[in-house]
């Protein structure tokens, strides 16, 4: 039924990353990438069918205003034009982590109001059109329409640029995520990219090397080689990283406490606690480690770092609607 729809989202950690597109409009970008979807931080949103002059945009109960509104509206034009609808609509967004902080609130998001908002204009999208249409709103999100792992195939078109999940029977995945700085970021992702991609040297070889890390990783998930999956996924985000620096101006998320963290990841690797690093728009840093492990690596987490904040998490599901009438 159509008029009203509430869905459920979580963020979703890359493990081989996005990082620039080849197409801005349409958000297709220059490689494939790979994440582990959580079980934590979800963003809840409803999508209301309303006789309002204009949309009314809430997040966290306070209305939405400039490019962070207009980045909701023009995604709600596409669902209308995808139905063939003009009706506006009241969007009212609630986020358990702080948003802009580079903990995938952008990903949870927009796969969130992409059921939400498809599912109140009566559409009833298979999960590869609801990933192209949640990617059109920000890249990530189009792998947090699956649960656990997600594959976002480049593509080079809008049809091709689609994400699906990945079976990976036998690995059980678990992170930690640690909020530094709840602060939004200096350059958000969008910027941060494109910048890269303009002035990187390095650029060319982040898309050279990227699908042949992809392939490396899958086989890796193939085999549960828990292993080789957190070495892929580690060296990746250092990549990516690489790639920012090289950029004019440079891009860096790091602090000092993210090189902190990245020192105790490596320490506590050492002492036989299993985990490895990634990092995306921002100076946190997420840990990668077996889901039965999780509660450990928190607590060695706050032992060595008592001030910062941990959200223990495993594989969790996929966009899923709450409720529609
Ligand atoms: C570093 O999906 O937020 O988290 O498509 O411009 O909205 P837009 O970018 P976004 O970028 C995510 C970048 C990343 C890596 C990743 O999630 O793959």
């Amino acid at each position: 039924e159509e008029g009203s729809a509430t869905a459920l989202a979580n963020p979703n950690i890359a493990l081989v990353k996005y990082w620039g597109k080849r197409d801005e409009a349409l958000i297709l970008p220059w490689t494939g990438s790979l994440s582990l979807t959580l079980d934590a931080a979800p963003t809840t949103t409803t999508v209301r069918l309303t006789d309002t002059p204009d949309d009314v945009v809430l997040l966290g109960g306070r209305p939405l205003e400039g490019t962070a509104r207009s980045r909701v509206t023009r995604f709600i034009d596409l669902v209308r034009a995808l139905a063939d609808r003009d009706e506006r609509v009241s969007v009212d967004s609630h986020n358990e982590i702080p948003t802009g902080a580079g903990l995938a609130s952008s990903a949870s998001g927009f796969a969130a109001l992409a059921l939400a908002a498809s599912t109140a204009f009566g559409l009833d999208l298979d999960r590869r059109a609801l990933s192209r249409l949640a990617r059109r709103g920000s890249g990530s999100a189009s792998r947090s329409i699956f649960d656990g792992i997600a594959v976002w195939h480049a593509g080079h078109d809008d049809e091709s640029s689609f994400a699906e999940a990945v079976p990976a029977p036998g690995l059980e995945l678990g992170m930690v995520l640690t909020v530094l700085d709840a602060r939004a970021k200096s350059v958000s992702s969008r910027d941060g990219m494109r910048r890269t991609v303009d002035t990187s040297p390095y650029y060319p070889a982040w898309v050279e090397r990227t699908p042949v890390e992809l392939e490396e990783m899958l086989a890796a998930i193939t085999r549960a080689d828990f292993t080789a999956v957190g070495t892929i996924a580690e060296r990746n985000a250092m990549r990516m990283h690489a790639t920012m620096l090289g950029a004019e101006p440079p891009v860096r998320y790091w602090g000092p406490a993210s090189v902190e963290l990245l020192d105790l990841v490596a320490n506590l690797r050492g002492d036989g606690l299993e985990c490895y690093a990634t990092m995306d728009a921002g100076p946190n840093v997420k840990i990668l480690c077996r889901a039965d492990a999780v509660d450990e690596l928190a607590a060695r987490i706050l032992e060595a770092q008592p001030h910062i904040g941990v959200i223990p998490a495993r594989a969790g599901r996929g966009a899923r609607l709450i409720t529609s009438e």
